[in-house]
């Protein structure tokens, strides 16, 4: 797919964000255009399980919308190890990225659309965080993903209001 000696960006906007578990030769927090963060996607193998899927990050086209994330370069086997740790079949496509110093770059984002057979689609900021406190699978529990997301985020500065919302619901509960 990719050549040999090839470079390639990542852009991470989910668990990419604060699990890092590959090598990569740069990292720097970037921001996408048109597409906004939602936890619609349903995980079945690492924060739920096949009969109770957690929720976990997606992107959904937005016009005008700023998804901030973490950009990796990355030489091409590292999406080898991603293809496999992400096996919900994810889509991927390429995307200008923008850098906090204004540079821009193509990145690789994975997906879940709707097509997506985990896909689980929108709900309400309450009943998502209602849904992810009781939810739990092989890569742990549910909430833990949201919340090192969410203090991923804050650290970069990130304004996120979906994640933010669900995430003071969760702390409610
Ligand atoms: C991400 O953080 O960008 C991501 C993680 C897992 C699957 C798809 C995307």
């Amino acid at each position: 797919l990719f050549g040999d000696q090839q470079q390639i960006w990542l852009f991470g906007y989910g668990s990419l964000i604060y699990k890092v578990d590959f090598d990569y030769l740069e990292r720097r927090p970037a921001h996408i255009e048109n597409w906004t963060r939602r936890f619609w996607q349903g995980s079945h193998d690492h924060r739920g399980t096949p009969d109770a899927p957690g929720r976990v990050a997606t992107l959904i086209e937005k016009p005008g919308a700023i998804c901030k994330g973490m950009a990796y370069l990355n030489t091409p086997a590292v999406f080898d190890h991603l293809d496999h740790r992400e096996k919900n079949g994810y889509l991927r496509f390429t995307t200008e990225m923008t850098f906090d110093n204004g540079d821009t770059a193509q990145g690789l984002v994975y997906i879940a659309t709707e097509e997506n057979a985990a896909f689980l689609g929108p709900a309400s900021a309450y009943d998502i965080a209602r849904h992810i406190k009781s939810s739990t699978g092989p890569s742990g529990p549910n909430d833990e993903y949201l919340l090192k997301l969410e203090s991923a985020l804050r650290d970069m500065q990130a304004d996120d209001e979906h994640v933010f919302e669900i995430a003071s619901h969760l702390r409610e509960l």
